[in-house]
Order: structure tokens, then sequence, then C-alpha cells
């Protein structure tokens, strides 16, 4: 008899698991309560990368006098939304083909659970309520903006990283709380389309997850192009002033009032499990995010959580990683969820990429490590396309040499890291990376030189 999978949701998590379980011979239904494709295509991923190369063709343009060319290039923000929708609606259509082709049964509507083998889907088309029930449930729910509890942010000029996706024009100022990902990402944007740009974050660093020397190196490239970053800074309240927003902030201990006409609030997403009645079905969660093993089961046999809802890691490619694990846990396999190998990237102007530890990480795990350092400037196609600007970092431990971390800073930055999670995945050691030849002129020799360096035997820069 085949199998029934019931899918929660259809973003990179939930769309990929049912492809992956229709591919093993279920019977799938995939219940999405807004569009096919998730966060990731239609808030997400996708239309911030829209953005940001209109955004960098737009400066490219304004400073490509030295590579011989004059433009006087104009902004057209209704045509770069458009072109944003564009994309979006390819993508989207492009996964209801696939479903369709994977026959997999697509419901719209609200999904919650009655029991552990029973789900109760609120139709979006109709007023009935339809009862699914299946031999196994993944649930792919995802996650939402998460607004702190800080007085004012009700105010329309307010918005989650949805609302910085779709205005309807560039503001003259933006001041973004929040320097994780979403905050540098957006301010790259905005500061290119000519907005003033201001970053509060409450920690120490931008971006506090990544390695702190090339976080460095980046701070000073945002500060360079004139976004305005405030770490250690505590938002009190948001007031309204002459059609702006009066944002109080505490800064070096006393207050400071920052006046911007939107106010961005990125600091983090939640779990997007309240309407679920996940208790229901016996599935715990903790503060919403579902609590799941490597095998991506919840505490109920039979129901998986992956991607964002889970909270493991809030990525679309781990969504999706974790999507074929559970499908195919579902359907009798056996398959863990490795995430030494999963890359985090940063689409700034140069780009940032890290896979593995970073040298914080390193030192707190107590590992003797060895770091290769390798500066672009000394990398030729690097210069020809951005000055020079960037680094590469390769961390190895000192015993057996193998990679533990790679880090980089520069154009091509997240493309490149795949490299380094090869690396991980195979275990591989500097020595190996060195006798892989890299071709000339890419940046990727940057990765080679690095490694070199490692061994204190780097060729284009003086070894230290
Ligand atoms: P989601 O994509 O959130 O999909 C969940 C789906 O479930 C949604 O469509 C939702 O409508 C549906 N759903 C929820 N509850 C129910 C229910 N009860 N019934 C029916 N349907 C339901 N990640 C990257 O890797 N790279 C990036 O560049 C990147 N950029 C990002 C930029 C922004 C602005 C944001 C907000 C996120 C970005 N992310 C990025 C993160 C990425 O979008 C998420 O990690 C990814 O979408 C998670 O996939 P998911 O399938 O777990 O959840
Ligand atoms: P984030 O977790 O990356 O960063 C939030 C930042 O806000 C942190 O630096 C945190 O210290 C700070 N913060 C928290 N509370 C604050 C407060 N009250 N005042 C000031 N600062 C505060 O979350 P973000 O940027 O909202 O992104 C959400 C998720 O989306 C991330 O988990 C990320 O993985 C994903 N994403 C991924 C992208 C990519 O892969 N390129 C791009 C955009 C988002």
């Amino acid at each position: 008899m085949m199998k029934k999978v019931a899918i929660i949701g259809g973003g990179p998590g939930g769309y990929v698991a049912a492809i992956r379980a229709a591919q093993l011979g279920a019977e799938v239904t995939l219940i999405e309560k807004n569009h096919l494709g998730g966060t990731c295509l239609n808030v997400g991923c996708i239309p911030t990368k829209v953005l940001l190369h209109s955004a960098k063709l737009f400066k490219e343009m304004q400073n490509c006098k030295s590579a011989g060319i004059t433009a006087q290039p104009v902004l057209d923000f209704e045509q770069v939304q458009t072109n944003k929708k564009a994309v979006v609606n390819g993508l989207v259509n492009g996964v209801k083909g696939l479903m369709t082709a994977n026959k997999v049964k697509v419901l719209n509507g609200t999904a919650s659970f009655a029991d552990a083998h029973t789900i109760i889907v609120k139709r979006t088309d109709t007023t009935a309520n339809e009862k699914i029930t299946a031999d196994k449930i993944i649930i792919a729910a995802g996650s939402i903006p998460a607004i702190p509890p800080i007085p004012g942010l009700t105010l329309p000029m307010c918005i989650d990283s949805t609302g910085a996706l779709s205005l309807k024009k560039v503001p003259g100022s933006l001041l973004i709380i929040g320097g994780g990902v979403i905050g540098v990402e957006m301010a790259t944007a905005y500061r290119a389309f000519g907005s003033q740009v201001t970053i509060i974050e409450m920690l120490p660093d931008i971006l506090p997850m990544m390695d702190k020397e090339l976080t460095g190196h980046l701070r000073r490239r945002l500060e360079a192009d004139g976004i305005l970053i405030h770490t250690n800074a505590k938002v009190l309240s948001v007031g309204e002033e002459k059609e702006q927003a009066a944002v109080h902030v505490e800064l070096n201990g006393s207050e400071s009032i920052f006046f911007a006409d939107q106010v961005l609030v990125a600091i983090g997403r939640r779990a997007d499990t309240a309407n679920l009645a996940l208790e229901t079905a016996g599935i715990h969660s903790e503060r919403g995010f579902i609590v799941v093993n490597d095998r991506m089961e919840t505490t109920t046999p039979g129901i998986y959580a992956i991607g964002d809802c889970n909270g493991k890691s809030m990525l679309a490619h781990v969504a999706s990683t974790q999507g074929e694990v559970a499908a195919e846990n579902a359907l009798g396999g056996n398959s863990l969820y490795d995430g030494r190998t999963n890359p985090s990237c940063v689409y700034t102007e140069p780009e940032l990429a890290s896979v593995g530890l970073t040298e914080e990480q390193a030192k707190e795990k107590g590992i003797n490590y060895e770091v290769g350092l390798f500066p672009l400037k000394a990398n030729g196609k690097a210069l020809i396309m951005n000055g020079g600007e960037g680094m590469v970092k390769i961390i190895v431990d000192t015993k057996y040499r193998e990679v533990l971390g790679m880090h980089i800073f520069g154009p091509r930055a997240t493309d490149l890291i795949v490299e380094g999670a090869l690396a991980i995945r195979l275990e591989a050691t500097a020595e190996e990376l060195i006798s892989t030849i890299h071709a000339h002129p890419t940046v990727g020799e940057a990765l080679h030189e690095a490694a070199l360096a490692v061994e204190h035997r780097a060729i284009h820069v003086i070894n230290r």
C-alpha cells in the first residue's frame, strides 16, 4: 500500500520534502496557507537578492570611471519592484509545476492537528474544513518576524523585512533595529539606492555569529559607504515627530534620538507554530520551536519538523536538506541531518561567507588550531573586480591539518564557500586543498593561497 504523507507548509523545506517523498513512492498532500515557495521565494532570499542585484549594478555604474566607462545611471525603483515580482512569480510558478509533475496534491489552507495522524485544513478557497489523515506528517511551517516589546513599534513607519521589500519609494532615511543578516543586507541595498541608513545593534558586533576579523572588515566597508552603525546600543522607544519616527536609543550611557522616515525591525524570527495545536498531537516545542532529533523526528513518532520551525538554523538550504532527511525517514530510511557543512552567506558588497568553525568557536571548544590568511589585494581577479578588497581565512586543527573552518570576505564569496563545505564534508586537509589545481585568474585562487599560508608557504604574499 502506498504510504500517505502530509506536509504542512510549502517553503523550501516543505516543497523539497514533498518532491523527495513523491520520488520514494508516497502519496503526498502539501498544505500551504499562503504562497508556494514560502518565505524564501516570496518575501525572503529571492526578493532581497533582486534588490541587492539592482543596488550593486547602480553602485557599480556610478563608480565605473576607472574601468573606462562613464555612466549617469538613474534609479527606477518601480521597475526594481516590477523585476522583483517577475523573478518571484517565475520561481513560484516553477514550484507549482514541480508539484504537478511529481503528482503532489496541493491544498490551499491553514492546517492544524486534530491528533497525531489527522490534520484539519481551513481552506482558503472555500469556507469548508477538510480532514486529512496521513501515515506520516512533516511540519514545515517556517517562521515570521519577531517583534520586540519596544513601545511605539506599531507606528505606521515601523516595518518588518516584508514591508522593507515592498516599499513604493526609496525612503530618505531608514533606521534599522538589528545588525544581523537582514539588517546589513537591507542597509546595503537601501544605502546604494540613496537612503541615509543607520543600524542600531544591541551587541558589541554586527553579525555576531560570524568570524570577528571578517565582520570587522565588513563593518568598515559599510561605514565607508556612509552607513551609520551603533553597536552596544539599546532602542528604548519609538515616537512620532513631524511625520518621522523619533527613535530613542540608549548609547554610551545616555539617551540619543534618531529621526527616520522608516524603521525596519530585524531582530530575528520566531517559529510560525502557535496555531498548529501541536499539543493535540503530543509534539513538544520550546519557545515555539519544535523539538526534533537528528532524524528530524519530533517527540511524536511519525511526525517530523523541518526548517525554520525547528530553529536549528534558519536558512533555506538547511530547510531543504532537512526536508530530504525527513522524507527519507518517513518512508523507512535512516538519514541524519549533519549541520557541519552548512554555509552562512551574507550578500553585502563585498560578500561574506563562512562555513565550519570561526576562530572564536575553535577557542571556546579548546581546539588547537592554526590560521592561514590571504588578502585579496594579492589576487589578480579580485583586483580587477573590486580593487582587491577582502580576505580569505582558513582554520585547520594543529595536529591533523584538517580544515575546520573557511571564511571569505570578497567578490563571489557566497559561491566560493562551497569549496570549504566540501572540504569539511570530506575531512580534507590543507595539503589536499593545496594539491587541488585552482583556475587562474579567479578569486578561488585565494582559497588555494590561504591553504598554502596555513603551511607558511603562500606564494603571492610574504609568509608570517
Ligand atoms: P518558510 O519558507 O517560512 O515556509 C513555511 C511555509 O509554511 C509558508 O509558506 C507558510 O505560509 C506555510 N505555513 C505556515 N503555517 C502553516 C499552516 N498552519 N498551514 C499551512 N501552511 C502553513 N535564507 C537563506 O538561506 N539565504 C538567504 O539569502 C535568505 N535571505 C532571507 C531574507 C529575508 C528577508 C528573510 C526573511 C529570510 C531569508 N532567508 C534566507 C531565510 C529563509 O527564507 C528561510 O530560512 C526559509 O524560507 C525557511 O524555509 P521553511 O520551508 O522552513 O519555511
Ligand atoms: P539575526 O538573528 O540574523 O540578527 C538579529 C540581530 O538583531 C542580532 O545581531 C541581534 O543581536 C540583534 N538584536 C536583537 N534584539 C535587538 C534589539 N532589541 N535591539 C537591537 N538589536 C537587536 O536575525 P535577522 O537579521 O532578523 O534575520 C532572521 C533570519 O533570517 C536569520 O536567522 C537569518 O538566518 C535569515 N536570513 C538569512 C539571510 C542569508 O542567509 N543571507 C538573509 C536574511 C535573513
